[in-house]
């Protein structure tokens, strides 16, 4: 069985660094290139919006950053370490411990009530249970979800359920990742999650944040941002 080195927990604030980082679905002809050679660096705890039109690998970008993924080619580092390399129970425990990341579609588990979704990423985790629990119900609270913690996820909609997802992945430090977190919502609801999102960001030991959006007002929020065209970076 594959053990973990328990040395997966990554420094607040981590530097990203993608070095001609390529990601190839499929081979031959009906291969397609989702990332072509992407460089970039980000600075210790900072804030970026990814953009760019659909299909231009900005999910598969932050994929591969939450280890869900690895390149094809080239190399991508999170805290100085390539993710990619290690074992898939190292990988496991970098995903639970370090990485929260809101999904383009949820990932809720649906089968499970909003509260054991977001205390999902500390279960088995007993020495700091008390204090996860406390700030996932603070969270809870702070996306309007306050009320809705016994319901099974399933049942939500789909404003409910980007919520409950928001509150899941912000449980974790110090990365944060999110697709879209604003697709589902109106407007008002909107600005408050990016209010909330950028807030605890800031507040958190200086989480690294990456979001990915179509919507300019969203990026505009950013001083950093990357534009992605066909999984080449053009800004
Ligand atoms: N598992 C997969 N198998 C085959 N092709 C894939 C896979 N995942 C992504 N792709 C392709 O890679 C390209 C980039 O996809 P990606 O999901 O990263 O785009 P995106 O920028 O997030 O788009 P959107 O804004 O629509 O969410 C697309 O052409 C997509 O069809
Ligand atoms: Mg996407």
């Amino acid at each position: 069985m594959a053990t973990t080195t328990g040395d997966v927990v990554l420094a607040p604030s981590p530097v990203i660094r993608a070095d001609k980082l390529s990601r190839t679905f499929g081979e031959g002809q009906r291969g397609v290139s989702a990332l072509k050679g992407l460089t970039c660096d980000t600075a210790a705890g900072s804030q970026w919006a990814v953009t760019g039109p659909s299909g231009s690998g900005k999910s598969t970008l932050l994929y591969l950053l939450g280890a869900l993924d690895r390149p094809t080619a080239g190399r991508l580092t999170v805290g100085g370490r390539d993710w990619s390399a290690l074992s898939p129970a190292d990988r496991a425990l970098y995903r639970y411990t370090t990485v929260g990341l809101v999904f383009q579609e949820f990932q809720l588990i649906e089968s499970l009530a909003v509260w054991d979704n977001v205390r999902l990423p500390f279960v088995g985790r007993r020495r700091e249970r008390r204090m996860h629990e406390e700030r996932a119900r603070w969270l809870l609270e702070a996306v309007g979800m306050g009320d809705h913690l016994p319901r099974p996820a399933g049942v939500l909609s789909g404003g409910e359920k980007q919520r409950g997802a928001l509150a899941r992945a912000l449980v974790n430090d110090p990365l944060l990742l999110c697709d879209e977190p604003t697709g589902n919502l109106d407007q008002a609801t909107g600005v408050l999650v990016m209010d909330l999102i950028q807030q605890l960001a800031a507040a958190s030991p200086a989480k690294t944040l990456v979001v990915i959006t179509h919507d300019p007002g969203v990026a505009g929020r950013f001083a950093h941002q990357l534009h992605l065209r066909d999984g080449e970076l053009v800004a």
